[in-house]
């Protein structure tokens, strides 16, 4: 599916937007692809944020970068790797995002718990993943995460729910936070 016909039913701006991407933050996209989310995630933080996208896809990165250079976009940090090995930096993300991926990892534990230290402590983890119904797309039924298991993922990673809620005719988004440490 190419991102013009995603877009019908998918509007990554308003995604973004919608949990708390804004001017001059600092965004991780995980598990980026070809920057569907990355590119209007740089473009929504502008010149004093960063978005930094890790892909095990070289291919898929590289098409961000050249996207990214067509743009002018100067803001992107981007990396060809596993995201269970990349903490790109500690308590320095506003948003750690998900993007149709966590239940592609191999080790989400280890993922989630890699965003946990990145988080800033007021920072929010935002998990979009398609719901666990039955689809002629997407990832087949017993690959993916239904709200309750990925919530189980997310807070054993020391992470707390804030919100679950659908999002669009075919993803539920989760959103959390770092707990506070007294
Ligand atoms: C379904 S795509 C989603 C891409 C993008 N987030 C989006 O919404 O278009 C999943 C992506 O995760 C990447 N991926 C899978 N396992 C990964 C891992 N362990 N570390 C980093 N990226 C991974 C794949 O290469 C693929 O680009």
């Amino acid at each position: 599916m190419d991102d013009l016909e995603r877009r019908k039913w998918q509007d990554p701006e308003a995604i973004l937007a919608g949990i708390g991407v804004r001017k001059g933050s600092t965004v991780m996209d995980i598990g980026c692809g070809h920057g569907f989310f990355t590119i209007p995630a740089a473009r929504l933080v502008g010149a004093s944020g960063r978005v930094y996208g890790i892909d095990i896809s070289d291919v898929a990165i590289t098409q961000i970068a050249k996207k990214a250079s067509a743009e002018g976009l100067g803001n992107l940090t981007l990396a060809v790797g596993r995201a269970e090995d990349a903490v790109f930096c500690e308590a320095c993300a506003d948003v750690v995002f998900f993007g149709i991926v966590l239940h592609d990892f191999e080790e989400p534990e280890k993922v989630l718990s890699n965003a946990e230290r990145m988080l800033k402590p007021r920072g929010r983890l935002a998990n979009l993943d398609w719901k666990k119904e039955s689809m002629a797309f997407g990832p087949p039924l017993e690959k993916r995460f239904d709200e309750a298991r990925a919530t189980a993922l997310i807070e054993s990673a020391g992470l707390v729910v804030e919100a679950t809620a659908g999002t669009g005719p075919y993803h539920y988004m989760i959103t959390a936070r770092r707990k506070q440490r007294s």
